[in-house]
């Protein structure tokens, strides 16, 4: 098993992440549980028939359960409102544990559910998809979606602890096993391209269990080293928002068809399409570009939004890109109404607060 500590700089705040094959049940030696007054565990109805059982027996006995619908689709304000009526009837104090068990919408949603009861309790993230256990569930971002536009309410609020058992990933299905890739491509593009070398040379599916738990172990402490210098992501944290800003304008509208993509789905095609905007630009020279759309293919993601989803058109007439561009608009991570990217100015160095006109938005997204 590995451990990596985060240690935020500012708030000294500090949490380990352990990183391991079958360590779910052992979780009470990684934790100590009996300082907390009752524990609450948050899963998903996909989840649950999987996993539940196995973190419930390691449990101690008397703990609540919550079992919410899987999916993006889910992580509204009226799932939250659920979360906090289980909670309050659960009898949850401010000594109480939650325990995130689940991917990203899981961990980001148990962790503003926790973050906002009773002005604040403690959580614990149990990230069981690739994507969770490589980004979302390290770092502290919590929130859901609202208004169309993705994870518009949140909060900054850090878990107690990361408990990521590889093992969990045995039942993830192959789409969303990909999915994790794109953020781990985005880990090498924005801050190591050796990394960027090593997880693109093979396919997601080819490596070996080792050579797996070395990758996530890798991004985790790409992403601890960045969180942990601007927590609240007043610089060097945007890095980690690359592909995001067109990615989450496109996952946001393929959430409104009957062909939604998956996150990292959306975040591989924001990475192609930022990565355009950073040669436009001058800042990302061409052969770069088509190293990252290679990489990507290869890897089994989209790079182009037309031809994975049903929503097929063929000019920039598209309906599709005025709802993208407005989206965008409403962007939390825009400042002063201007839309702000994080750009690539080559594979492993990125470049935030990056402005670009809609002319040349339109431009790229017309190419898609
Ligand atoms: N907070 C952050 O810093 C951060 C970073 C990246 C992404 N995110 C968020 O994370 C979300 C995406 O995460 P995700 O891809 O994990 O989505 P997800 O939580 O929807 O999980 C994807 C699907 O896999 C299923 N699943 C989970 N674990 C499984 C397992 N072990 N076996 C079989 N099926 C399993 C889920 O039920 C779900 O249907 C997005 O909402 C995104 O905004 C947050
Ligand atoms: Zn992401």
């Amino acid at each position: 098993m590995k451990t990596i500590q985060v240690t935020i700089t500012k708030t000294k705040q500090t949490y380990p992440i352990f990183i391991g094959t079958d360590i779910l049940k052992k979780i009470t030696s990684l934790f100590d549980f009996t300082k907390y007054t009752k524990l609450f565990i948050l899963t998903d109805e996909t989840v649950a028939p999987l996993l539940l059982r196995d973190l419930t027996d390691a449990l101690p006995q008397g703990t609540k359960t919550c079992i919410l619908p899987a999916g993006e689709k889910a992580k509204t304000l009226l799932t939250m409102q659920k979360i906090w009526e289980a909670m309050h009837k659960a009898k949850l104090d401010r000594k109480s544990l939650v325990l995130n068990l689940g991917g990203g919408v899981i961990t980001d949603m148990g962790g503003f559910a926790a973050s906002t009861y009773t002005r604040g309790i403690a959580f614990l993230n149990i990230p069981t998809t690739l994507l969770s256990q490589v980004d979302a569930s390290i770092g502290g971002k919590t929130g859901f979606d609202f208004d169309g536009i993705k994870n518009l309410i949140g909060t900054f609020s850090q878990p107690i602890g990361v408990l990521l058992d590889t093992r969990t990933l045995q039942t993830l299905p192959q789409r969303e096993f990909l999915s994790g890739f794109a953020e781990i491509i985005k880990h090498g593009l924005i801050a190591d391209r050796t990394y960027f070398i090593k997880v693109t040379k093979k396919q997601p599916l080819d490596y070996t269990t080792n050579e797996l738990i070395e990758i996530i172990s890798q991004s985790c402490a790409i992403k601890q080293q960045i969180i942990e210098q601007d927590e609240t992501e007043q610089g060097k944290r945007k890095l980690l928002n690359l592909g995001h800003t067109i990615g989450h304008a496109i996952e946001a509208v393929s959430l409104t068809t009957d062909t939604p993509l998956s996150h990292g789905e959306a975040i591989s095609i924001g990475i192609l399409a930022e990565a355009k905007i950073a040669n436009i630009l001058g800042l990302l020279p061409k052969k770069e570009i088509i190293t990252i759309e290679k990489a990507l293919q290869h890897a089994g993601l989209p790079t182009c939004w037309r031809t994975t989803t049903k929503w097929r058109t063929k000019s920039t007439s598209s309906p599709f890109i005025p709802q993208i561009l407005e989206k965008m608009q409403s962007d939390k991570k825009n400042d002063n109404n201007e839309i702000r990217f994080t750009l690539l100015e080559q594979i492993g160095k990125g470049s935030i607060n990056k402005t670009v006109s809609t002319e040349v938005i339109t431009q790229v997204l017309a190419t898609l």
